[in-house]
């Protein structure tokens, strides 16, 4: 391990995130790091982790502690997978390629925005490990088709469609920070927040020799890959649609998973347009501001699925902990995305590999203190629920069935 990155510099993913704010200039941090709005959502996530409590089976002898899960049909060593974050060649060269790396050396998938700055093809084979690809219809439907038929030919085992983002939410900080200016402004609209960049000259020395604001080569436009600027008004123009994803699923034909569920309502039309598994997700609280904590979601939506699919959950895990407790809820397996994302802008691939070094110590140690052996094994009488949340007991989810 790196000393940059190694213990007592860094002990816990809060570590990364100040040492990514060290490197990064604030416009790259902010925009790993905010949220919408009045970023009520954001806080939320963290909350209900908070107000969810251990009911640990004490004086137990545990030999060992057992991580490992299946998602898709796909044995996994850890049962978190690294959330898509496009844009991620911002933060580090070559980002997503050295964040699937990582998460395939740590036996886990990695999870490929649409909005990359790196090929997908050259993303898949950097990882030895699955790699399922996330969909945004940015460009319209020839473009996505061009895109769904070049991740099949890459090896890409699952789509990933998200359908929380019908426009790009309000960050506030973005807008604060210059983001539309810099990216698309004139040489004098740029001034005012050219100093935050000349500010962290490392960053800045990797970014140019990575050849500067990236391009998406992953949405091939007829004139050529999407540029930075448009990606706003193409996200606004791509709302997906449930007729899309009928669609989409005789595209694809391989797993799809639906990520972007708050409700019972579109769990249920999710899994009748297809969907082998759903993420209950608000984008880490980075679109529609004043949607409940997803850790709070789960079980509706976990009741409304019964079963039928996979129920992923991400937002707002930070600690392994964190991870315990979305499982002993029902998930079958989270997502994270600023955990390793502080850890790619902090180090690169050495921190991500840090981060899910991080997450996975931290929960074998929760669960040998939880006396249980596997995370297979957790379940809610391994936590107490606030009285006021709706959490019906439901069934653990069985594994859906993989289609060929
Ligand atoms: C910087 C950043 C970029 C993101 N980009 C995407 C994206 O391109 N597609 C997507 O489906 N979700 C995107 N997300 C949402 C994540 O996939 C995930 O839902 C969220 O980060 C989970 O919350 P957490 O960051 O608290 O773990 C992004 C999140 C962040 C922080």
């Amino acid at each position: 391990m790196s000393r940059s990155v190694a213990p007592p510099r860094v002990v816990n993913i809060a570590d990364l995130r100040r040492l990514a704010q060290r490197r990064l200039p604030r416009l790259a941090f902010d925009y790993i790091d905010g949220g919408a709005d009045d970023e009520i959502t954001l806080r939320e996530n963290r909350r209900a982790f908070q107000t969810v409590t251990f009911r640990p089976r004490s004086a137990v002898a545990t030999t060992g502690a057992d991580l490992r899960t299946t998602v898709l049909g796909t044995a996994l060593e850890l049962p978190f997978l690294l959330a898509p974050v496009g844009s991620s060649r911002l933060f580090y060269p070559r980002g997503e390629i050295v964040a699937a790396k990582a998460a395939g050396d740590a036996g886990t998938a990695y999870i490929l925005s649409t909005l990359s700055g790196c090929r997908l093809e050259d993303v898949r084979a950097a990882t030895r490990g699955p790699a399922w690809y996330q969909l945004y219809l940015v460009g319209g439907r020839d473009v996505a088709t061009a895109g769904i038929a070049r991740a099949k030919a890459a090896g890409f085992s699952a789509l990933v469609v998200t359908i929380d983002t019908a426009v790009a939410g309000q960050r506030e900080r973005d807008v604060r920070n210059g983001v539309k200016e810099l990216v698309s402004g004139s040489l004098w609209e740029k001034l005012p927040f050219v100093p935050q960049v000349l500010a962290r000259p490392r960053w800045l020395a990797g970014f140019l020799a990575d050849g500067g604001l990236m391009h998406f080569p992953n949405v091939m436009l007829p004139t050529g890959p999407m540029g930075y600027a448009d990606v706003g008004a193409a996200l606004a123009q791509s709302v997906v649609t449930w007729p899309d994803l009928r669609w989409i699923r005789d595209l694809w034909k391989g797993p799809i998973v639906v990520k972007g569920v708050h409700t019972s309502e579109d769990a249920r039309q999710a899994i009748a347009a297809g969907a082998e598994a759903v993420v209950v997700s608000n984008h880490g609280g980075r679109q529609l501001d004043g949607v409940p904590a997803t850790l709070r979601v789960l079980p509706e939506v976990l009741e409304a699925v019964n079963g039928r699919a996979e129920v992923l959950v991400d937002g707002g895990i930070r600690r392994g902990g964190d991870v315990a407790k979305a499982l002993s809820l029902g998930a079958r397996a989270v997502l994270v995305g600023r955990a390793y994302a502080y850890g790619l802008a902090a180090a690169g691939e050495e921190g991500v590999a840090r981060a899910i070094e991080i997450l996975r110590t931290d929960l074998v140690r929760t669960l040998k203190l939880l006396g249980c052996a596997s995370t297979a094994a957790l379940d809610r009488s391994y936590i107490n629920i606030p009285n006021d949340w709706y959490a019906p007991v439901a069934p653990k989810p069985v594994g859906a069935t993989v289609r060929a």
